[in-house]
């Protein structure tokens, strides 16, 4: 490597910086493809990432016109002199890859080859791709390569390690970036359960109530249906809050006591059962624990008027060290919390563990049957 010491270290290097700069997997090719191309001044390179059938998902050149590219046609398959890059972790290195027994000629519109330098792409003992590199240049007046040399085969093996490095982190982060947008699925999912679906529950309620009354009492059903358009609009507003992430406009503008005192009144008129609200010593908590409070008390109330059959629901919002203790009790019949499925249908508790511990804070469900249900929430504050 006697001679690519000085500048061409620092060829060697821009062509690494270059490779993990790059996210996403078809720029981490090309600049492989091209860094190796220019490093090891060949005519042409191309580096293929093979699928599990028979063909590449992936095959990037360079040092070919876009026009030539699409007259050779289809993509190649994994045979000859390519297919044995893949399978053995040995690089070839052949004067002319025409006269190589393995090789079984190309399409018309292909570059004719001579000199070839292949090396797999590894990471362990998994062969990410392969890169090849044909016809290094020279100032022979017949044209054709001169031929690779032992020194070109090394730093196409620095060139692969590093490529197998860069291949790999950008899969991750391509990974990684899919994990993001399924996590923001669950989220808008379950948001969408907690405001919207409890809404359009009580938005049903009462117009079979205004239905019901419509002919004893025209008067009461045109208050119920009042209700209902308060209801509609409540629940567009929340859809729109749950799509954009923002908090529940209540509260910000009346804090999450006064919150939840309003909504547990409201539920305590709908509701045969008597719900109560206490909220000894509480202070102020950081913005997001109050929503995830309110989200988790919202779900709890809903459960126990739901499925409870309760007589008495209360709810204590305590403070709790630096932080608060939220605890929603009802008399019903209660449940086995170890036979709920977390998957399909039901997604309160689990929405409810979520949230809480999305803010640092921890769910409890103390429930069996016919001994009522107890949910405790406690958020650290700060
Ligand atoms: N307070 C409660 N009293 C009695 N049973 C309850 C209570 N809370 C939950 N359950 C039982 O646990 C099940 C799961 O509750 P969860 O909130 O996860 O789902 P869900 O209320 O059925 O549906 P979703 O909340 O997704 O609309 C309920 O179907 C019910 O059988
Ligand atoms: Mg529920």
């Amino acid at each position: 490597m006697s001679h690519r010491t000085g500048s061409g270290l620092a060829a060697v290097s821009t062509a690494l910086l270059a490779m993990s700069r790059q996210m996403e997997v078809r720029d981490v090719l090309k600049t492989i493809v091209a860094s190796a191309r220019e490093l090891l001044d060949a005519e042409y390179a191309a580096l293929g990432v093979p699928d599990d059938h028979g063909g590449f998902a992936q095959f990037v050149v360079d040092g070919v016109s876009d026009a030539q590219w699409k007259a050779i046609g289809p993509l190649p398959r994994q045979h000859g002199v390519l297919a044995a890059m893949l399978h053995k972790a040995e690089p070839e290195r052949l004067a002319d890859v025409r006269e190589d027994p393995r090789f079984g000629g190309w399409p018309d519109a292909h570059p004719e080859l001579s000199d070839f330098l292949g090396l797999p792409v590894r990471d362990g003992d998994e062969t990410l791709g392969a890169l090849f590199l044909a016809n290094k240049r020279c100032a022979r007046p017949e044209g054709g390569g001169c031929g690779f040399t032992a020194e070109d085969e090394e730093l196409l093996g620095i060139l692969a390690q590093h490529a197998a490095i860069a291949l790999t982190n950008a899969r991750l982060y391509e990974r990684s970036r899919e994990l993001t947008i399924a996590e923001e699925r669950s989220r808008l999912a379950h948001e969408l359960h907690d405001a919207v679906s409890q809404k359009l529950f009580s938005l049903r309620l009462t117009a079979q109530a205004a239905a019901a009354l419509v002919d004893r009492d025209p008067a009461r059903a045109k208050g119920e249906l009042q209700q209902v358009a308060a209801l509609a609009a409540e629940a567009a507003d929340e859809l729109r809050a749950a799509v954009v992430e923002l908090r529940p406009a209540a509260l910000d503008e009346d804090g999450l006591v006064h919150t939840l005192r309003t909504q547990i009144q409201v539920l305590d008129r709908a509701h045969s059962a008597a719900v109560v609200f206490d909220s000894p010593g509480i202070r102020a908590l950081p913005a997001a624990q109050e929503e995830a409070v309110l989200r988790v008390a919202q779900e709890a109330l809903h459960n126990a008027l739901r499925h409870a059959e309760a007589a008495r629901v209360a709810v204590t919002l305590a403070r709790h060290g630096q932080g608060a203790r939220l605890t929603v009790a009802d008399d019903g019949r209660g449940f086995d919390p170890a036979t709920v499925r977390s998957a399909g249908r039901h997604l309160g508790l689990v929405s409810m563990r979520d949230r809480a511990a999305g803010v640092g804070g921890a769910l409890t469900v103390t429930s069996a049957p016919g001994e009522g249900t107890t949910i405790e929430m406690e958020v650290p504050g700060g």
